[in-house]
């Protein structure tokens, strides 16, 4: 009876039982990033129907503000419904019919998802690869093409396994003079470091809501340009996915129809729209040059107390710092540490990387020079805790040098 009525309270009270109150973070691993209290607000707003004409409507801006953030002028540009891997399956079930030939790169975990992906639609895959950290070139890509005659080329932009980012430009030529398709992960890039679809003639692209949009997870925004729709339209053979079928998806997204198709997640797309709406407030190239603004200042601090890049300068993404784990330091306890007494998140090495590297992410919200400068001190005391010798104050005070004299 008294517990019956204390959780009346309770209730009445919107308080939460302790088990589901989250503990405040600081999030600068490789995803989710932090939040901006509007987009926390946006999810709180009442729940509408899914075929409401007020969502309807916001779905539209959804659309158009999704455009802009791929500085696209793709029609089909939608958000689905489902994590940043539900758009790499949306783009790749869609576009592969089985037997088709399809190029990947695989030079992280996401590349490695690329190509399950695209062997689970029945494509016969030639995987190019590159240890971990190292980008293609040109040439092996052109190679890859020529050997394997394929009808799609995928590739990571920005390996957040990794920390490399692949560069693109003149790979559209290539891939579109052999007929093929050129799709794009660019779940940690967008938002965060320039990725101009249509200007890097990129066919089909996917990301998700969590790195430098800076809304939580389960959105996956996509977009398929021209050749990618006429692909779609000449399938022969059903998408192996009923969910992610963007002929059904794009029913319901499409103005003209709105087809029911499945429930859509109403109040993550609130926080989409207003995580959109803040990043064009913003503006793409001033949230690139934040982006950049505050790597510099990061490595600036980790360089001055002997942290390493475990990429090379030209090719480090700056929303995905990978550093070398310093010999002796034992992973798991600076780790355990940061988080416990500081209650910050960072990324452990994946893969080959596991236990070498770790994974700093600065992405949206995330890259502030408060979140710099904090970061930095609690690497300091981490360090000290394990023995590590270095100049104390030396991170500090380097990233505040750069704060007061880079512009
Ligand atoms: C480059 C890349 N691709 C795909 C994914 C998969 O996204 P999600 O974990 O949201 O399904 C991630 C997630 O970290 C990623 O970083």
């Amino acid at each position: 009876m008294a517990t019956e009525l204390a959780q009346t309270i309770a209730a009445d009270n919107f308080l939460i039982p302790e088990s589901a109150q989250p503990p405040r973070r600081l999030l600068m691993g490789p995803g989710p990033s932090e939040t901006h209290p509007g987009v926390l607000a946006a999810l709180a707003r009442p729940t509408v129907g899914h075929l409401d004409p007020f969502f309807l409507q916001l779905m539209n801006e959804l659309q158009e503000m999704l455009r802009q953030v791929f500085q696209t002028r793709n029609r089909l540009t939608l958000a689905v419904s489902g994590t940043g891997s539900a758009g790499m399956e949306t783009c790749l079930v869609n576009l592969i019919s089985p037997g088709d030939r399809v190029v990947v790169g695989v030079n992280g975990v996401f590349g490695g998802r690329m190509r399950e992906v695209a062997q689970r639609a029945g494509a016969n895959v030639l995987a190019i690869e590159r240890p971990f950290g190292e980008v293609f070139s040109l040439e092996e890509i052109e190679q890859a093409i020529k050997s394997h005659s394929p009808k799609l080329v995928g590739l990571v932009h920005a390996e957040t396994s990794t920390g490399a980012m692949q560069p693109l430009e003149g790979v559209a030529d290539l891939v579109h003079n052999a007929g093929a398709l050129l799709v794009v992960d660019c779940v940690t890039s967008l938002a965060g470091c320039p990725i101009p679809i249509d200007a890097w003639g990129i066919d089909a692209a996917y990301s998700g809501t969590q790195k430098c949009i800076s809304c939580p997870p389960g959105l996956a925004p996509v977009t398929f340009g021209p050749r990618a729709e006429e692909v779609l339209r000449s399938r022969t053979t059903p998408v192996q996915s009923w969910y992610l079928d963007l002929g059904l998806v794009s029913n319901y997204w499409a103005e003209t129809s709105r087809a029911y198709h499945h429930t859509a997640p109403i109040n993550m797309n609130y926080a989409l729209h207003e995580a959109l709406r803040l990043v064009l407030q913003e503006g793409l190239p001033a949230r690139f040059a934040r982006h950049r603004y505050h790597h510099s200042a990061l490595r600036a601090g980790l360089e001055a107390i002997g942290i390493q890049f475990a990429v090379a300068a030209a090719h480090r993404l700056p929303m995905l710092n990978a550093v070398l784990i310093p010999d002796g330091v034992d992973d798991v306890a600076f780790r355990g540490r940061l988080l416990r007494d500081f209650g910050i998140e960072i990324g452990a090495g994946l893969g080959p990387l596991k236990g070498r590297t770790w994974r700093i992410g600065l992405m949206g919200e995330t890259a502030q020079a408060s979140h710099v400068l904090l970061f930095l001190a609690a690497v300091e005391n981490c360090l000290a805790a394990q023995g590590y010798r270095f100049t104390p104050g030396a991170g500090v005070a380097a990233a505040n040098e750069f704060y007061t004299t880079a512009r």
